[in-house]
């Protein structure tokens, strides 16, 4: 993957704020909607949502849930916190700007973290990766919703040339492998469904092992089959 860096992500992000719903609102929602449903709900619910953005998962949020969204991007807080505001649900969800790959909570802190269109947005997704996994709890879901790289060899090497246009302008990679992106972090996936037209996008479920199941060099298990590594440099 081309490195960036939070800096160009946080300005990318602050300049399209205001109208990044109008783009990606309705389009991604189906997958969100998907993300939402695969949570585990009950009373009390801890939930970490890495890269809230604009909110745009909150009309979906449980009441009785505690959920932290967290971001780098001020002016996407921003929205988000007027869209809170809104449904009235300043009690169920709080906000923090932070960085994923730095995250300020301790091990194990949550049941549930989400992360919706994020993995191939941040600069180190391995960080994040781990960072996600340390802070939910052991047999907790870990969410990955995002594009990985196509299974299709054409595709795929399309989604690599690409990549290095995408990220320096907006700072989205289009070459994310999720095996390799798995078997780097240890994230471990029980699940993986297409979402969104024309199912470009993958929800990823994970479960975090249990202290007793950690193996750290068990290749990831997954439901559907793994034919390539990692991401050409
Ligand atoms: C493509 S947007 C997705 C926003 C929202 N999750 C959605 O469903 O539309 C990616 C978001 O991730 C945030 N982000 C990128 N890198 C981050 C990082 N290292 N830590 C926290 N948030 C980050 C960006 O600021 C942006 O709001």
């Amino acid at each position: 993957m081309e490195p960036t860096s939070n800096a160009v992500v946080q300005r990318a992000y602050d300049r399209v704020a205001r109208v990044y719903d109008f783009f990606f609102g309705a389009m991604l929602q189906p997958g969100r909607r998907r993300a939402i449903g695969a949570i585990a709900s009950r009373p009390g619910l801890r939930v970490l949502e890495l890269g809230i953005g604009t909110g745009l998962t909150a009309e979906m949020y449980h009441r009785e849930w505690n959920v932290v969204g967290v971001d780098l991007s001020k002016s996407m807080l921003a929205q988000a916190e007027q869209r809170i505001a809104k449904l009235d649900l300043g009690s169920t969800v709080r906000l923090l700007q932070t960085d994923g790959a730095r995250l300020p909570f301790a091990d194990n802190t949550f049941d549930v973290v989400l992360a919706p269109y994020v993995m191939s947005v941040v600069p180190d997704p391995i960080a994040v990766g781990r960072e996600l996994s340390r802070v939910c709890r052991p047999e907790g879901q870990i969410l990955l919703l995002n594009h990985f790289l196509s299974h299709n060899r054409i595709w795929a090497r399309l989604e690599r040339w690409v990549s290095p246009l995408t990220s320096q302008a907006g700072g989205f990679h289009t070459d994310l492998s999720l095996p390799w992106l798995l078997s780097m972090t240890g994230l471990h996936a029980v699940n993986v469904t297409s979402v969104n037209m024309p199912g470009m996008w993958k929800l990823v479920t994970c479960v975090k092992q249990g202290v007793f199941a950690l193996q750290p060099d068990s290749p990831p298990s997954l439901t559907y089959s793994q034919t390539h590594t990692s991401p050409a440099s």
